[in-house]
């Protein structure tokens, strides 16, 4: 068996962050997302991954190599434009031959990994197998009508729900998925939908199985997924501290300090993760933070937030929370008159004053 992650894909949703980088390595909890799903992928038993990648392809390989990290052989797809789920499929076909595979959305998080999922299907031997979720808004995914264990129907994106069954960015098909595929047109987006070839093979009479997901998943698709993905994660962190603390700050409730990192006359109440080399001096670190290496916070107060690495925190008067902050990013007090912000912002930055 092997595996297929699709890192592909534009990532609009979280410009300007994907104007620069790949939607699949923004770190939480200081680890890039498509981490998370490697590991699963590992520990599921697969040694054969697939990663589909696109304009961001340079910055994939460099970050996740040839696998043996993670004791796994990888192999790299291009796909020219993101012209759907189905299409990267299609084009993987000499990659995976006419084995069995599991196909992992390179931005979606599901807690507790997908071993017992891939072991069903392992056992079960249905053509496809899907996973399916509750959610509260439907319409942002592909949605499934099930009778039984058996699905009916899936229908992407609509907009009138008939279930709140959402597909879950996990899926396990044998080769007939190939001649699907090929045999379905693009949707009202342009994108050949992997919806639609599922569809393709429950009206050809090929068995299509769904599970219901209990623990949590996400898409991390937009910057609330994000921030919930990682409130998360660094909840299930556990104390450990290879940093310097001095005898001024203090370390509260569950906090990881990476090597290199100094805390001088701070706080910080985690849960909470501060990277290598990274600098926090009289400042406030609150729950729910993750702070990537090389940063410096300096008399400022964050929480509920995510730093990426290189950033820089220095003397902001009100506490910042629910943020984002990419790299190398600078925000600083003003200390000369008159009294204003001054912004140098990317495209489709956001920012929110009070
Ligand atoms: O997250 C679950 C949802 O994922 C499902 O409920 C939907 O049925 C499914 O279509 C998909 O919807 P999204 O619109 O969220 O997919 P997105 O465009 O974000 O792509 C998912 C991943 O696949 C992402 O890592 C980028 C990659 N991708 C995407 C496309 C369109 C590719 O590698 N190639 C592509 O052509």
């Amino acid at each position: 068996m092997k595996a297929l992650i699709l890192s592909g894909g534009e990532g609009t949703r979280l410009r300007p962050l994907t104007h620069t980088n790949a939607k699949q390595l923004v770190p939480i909890a200081n680890k890039p997302i498509l981490f998370y799903g490697i590991e699963a992928i590992r520990d599921a038993g697969i040694k054969d991954v697939g990663i589909v990648v696109g304009d961001t392809a340079k910055e994939i390989k460099d970050a996740v190599g040839d696998g043996s990290r993670w004791g796994i052989k990888v192999t790299y797809i291009k796909q020219e434009a993101p012209l759907g789920l189905a299409h990267a499929v299609m084009i993987s076909e000499d990659y995976i031959k006419d084995e069995s595979f599991v196909m992992y959305l390179g931005d979606n998080l599901i807690k507790g990994g997908i071993k017992d999922f891939v072991d069903e299907f392992r056992q079960n031997t249905p053509n496809s197998q899907i996973l399916l979720a509750k959610v509260r808004n439907p319409e942002r995914f592909g949605v499934a009508e099930v009778d039984g264990g058996r699905v009916v129907r899936l229908v992407e994106k609509p907009k009138r729900p008939k279930t709140d069954l959402a597909l879950v960015g996990l899926y396990m098909f044998d080769k007939n998925i190939f001649k699907a595929v090929k045999e379905i047109r693009p949707s009202w987006r342009n994108e050949l939908e992997i919806t639609d070839a599922i569809q393709y093979l429950i009206d050809n009479g090929y068995r299509v199985e769904s599970q219901i997901i209990n623990g949590w998943w996400k898409d991390t698709g937009r910057l609330e997924d994000m921030l919930e993905a990682n409130r998360i994660l660094l909840d299930t962190l556990k104390t450990e501290i290879n940093g310097i603390v001095d005898s001024e700050s203090s370390v509260e409730f569950k906090v990881v300090i990476e090597e290199g990192a100094e805390i001088i006359k701070s706080v910080i109440r985690g849960p909470a993760i501060i990277g290598r080399n990274v600098k926090i001096i009289n400042s406030f670190i609150g729950p729910f933070t993750s702070i990537d290496h090389d940063v410096r916070v300096e008399n400022s107060e964050i929480e509920h937030s995510i730093i990426l690495e290189g950033s820089s925190i220095l003397g902001i008067g009100k506490r910042i929370g629910d943020s984002l902050i990419g790299k190398n990013v600078e925000v600083y007090r003003l200390d000369k008159k008159p009294e204003f912000y001054r912004l140098m912002l990317g495209d489709y930055s956001r920012v929110g004053v009070f």
